[in-house]
């Protein structure tokens, strides 16, 4: 056998021996893989439907047809007055369609400061560092999060707005816990004569099952994910007012693309019918509870939630309070078969390799059947792993790091508490199926 099907094997098993709490990450179903495994994965189809730059594309065309079609219905939308583009080869070429279509080189965008939850597509840099290509091309300020309660004063985000006069203005990120209140960002985008661009990638899911607020009603664009809340596969969807869908047709191809990925839109169009399900409904809803019993177990256990809950599927603990670096409680959980993010947060004061918190959602532990009962264990085992690791303190320095990495690596190995979770993680976590 191909050495790449053992491994594809041995990540089935961590997929299923492991529990994962990363929030941007979910079980697809078989049915979408195997659409994305399909003989669709041939085809050259430049172009749009019905104007294709290749020979041979009448059931490519229907594909791309009926995946649009599903997004329109999924989200309640009238196509007479927005335009789907589902050819965006993940989240952050779709955003850098967005900003091609929408914007002139130099142009300002306003989008959330990372280290507080936002994204790097969304143009992050640095005093010293543009890190994001897009912050070469873009003029980018972010706005923050209020010093102490750590959700957005929309008040304030108005003012900086107001003086900085974006021609874009871009709400969501990857570690926000907080819905987002698109009413009032569609409003400041007004006043100051901007575009709204709302990414979802992580909420699309919630949002199409109404658990989470639509953003539609306000916004000029929509970004989506596939793969993240909405169980699809890897990629993105772009749903903008119809006067500005062409612009965005045109910069995802010709202007940053060409052939479109065939096999994963059809993938996408499986997972938007699934997510037009009752099953799918109750999913999501089972999704923000389950995050919001974590949530409780963890606060209830003395840790400081970000913004101290959530609306969502994703929390964000602080771990300064405690005590315990993000980098030496993400290791020690992943010892326990525990995966998470560690994560920056608010007012951070370490780096983003070494950061201070832990992000954790609940996506997929809950395609996999886990509800109430199973949250409430998976914080005890959290917290005894973090309570257990309290001991092991990130020395300062690049070389002590090193170092210490290499000895931390060979403790948790062996480790007996972290061994025990462990092996109690895997006998739970086997006994709930993935796809
Ligand atoms: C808010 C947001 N936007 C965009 C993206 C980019 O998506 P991708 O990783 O598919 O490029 C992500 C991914 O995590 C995201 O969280």
């Amino acid at each position: 056998m191909d050495m790449v099907f053992r491994l594809i094997a041995k990540e089935r098993k961590r997929l299923r021996e492991q529990l994962q709490l990363i929030p941007s990450e979910n079980y697809a179903s078989s049915a979408v893989m195997r659409a994305v495994g399909s003989v669709l994965m041939n085809k050259y189809s430049e172009g749009q439907v019905g104007k294709r730059y290749y020979q041979g594309n009448v059931n490519i065309d229907d594909v791309e047809r009926l995946c649009k079609e599903r997004a329109l219905k999924l989200f309640g939308l009238d196509g007479d007055k927005w335009g789907v583009n589902v050819q965006g080869l993940s989240g952050s070429p779709a955003n850098l369609a967005v900003y091609v279509a929408l914007l002139e080189p130099g142009e300002r965008i306003m989008s959330m400061f990372l280290p507080e939850g936002g994204h790097l597509s969304h143009g992050w840099h640095m005093p010293h560092k543009k890190v994001s290509f897009v912050s070469k091309i873009w003029d980018v300020e972010f706005y923050h999060v209020d010093r102490k309660t750590r959700v957005f004063d929309y008040d304030q985000i108005e003012r900086q707005a107001l003086r900085f006069k974006p021609k874009l203005l871009i709400s969501g990120g990857t570690a926000y816990p907080r819905e987002i209140d698109h009413k009032r960002m569609g409003q400041i985008t007004r006043k100051v004569g901007a575009y709204y661009l709302a990414d979802i990638a992580h909420e699309a899911g919630l949002v199409a099952a109404g658990v989470n607020s639509s953003p539609f009603p306000h916004a000029d664009v929509v970004m989506m994910t596939t793969h993240k809340t909405l169980r699809g596969p890897r990629g993105a969807i772009i749903i903008s007012r119809k006067k500005l869908a062409q612009k965005i047709d045109s910069a995802v191809f010709p202007g940053l693309q060409g052939g479109p990925h065939n096999h994963t839109i059809a993938g996408i169009a499986v997972c938007l019918a699934e997510a037009q399900r009752a099953s799918f409904r109750h999913y999501a809803k089972q999704v923000v509870v389950n995050a919001q019993v974590l949530a409780s177990e963890l606060a209830a256990a003395g840790f400081d939630l970000v913004s101290g809950g959530t609306d969502k599927h994703l929390l964000l603990v602080d771990l300064r309070t405690i005590g315990i670096s993000g980098w030496v409680a993400a290791w020690a959980l992943e010892y326990a078969n525990i995966i998470v993010n560690r994560n920056t947060v608010p007012q951070e004061t370490a780096s983003p390799y070494y950061p201070s918190g832990l992000r954790m959602g609940t996506p997929a532990i809950t395609t996999r059947g886990m509800k109430e009962r199973e949250m409430r264990r998976i914080a005890g085992w959290i917290v005894a792993v973090i309570e257990h690791s309290r001991k092991w303190v990130l020395p300062e320095g690049k070389q002590q790091r090193r170092l210490f990495a290499q000895r931390f690596h060979k403790r948790l190995a062996i480790d007996g508490t972290l061994d025990l979770i462990a092996k109690e993680v895997k006998r739970f976590a086997r006994r709930f199926p993935i796809p």
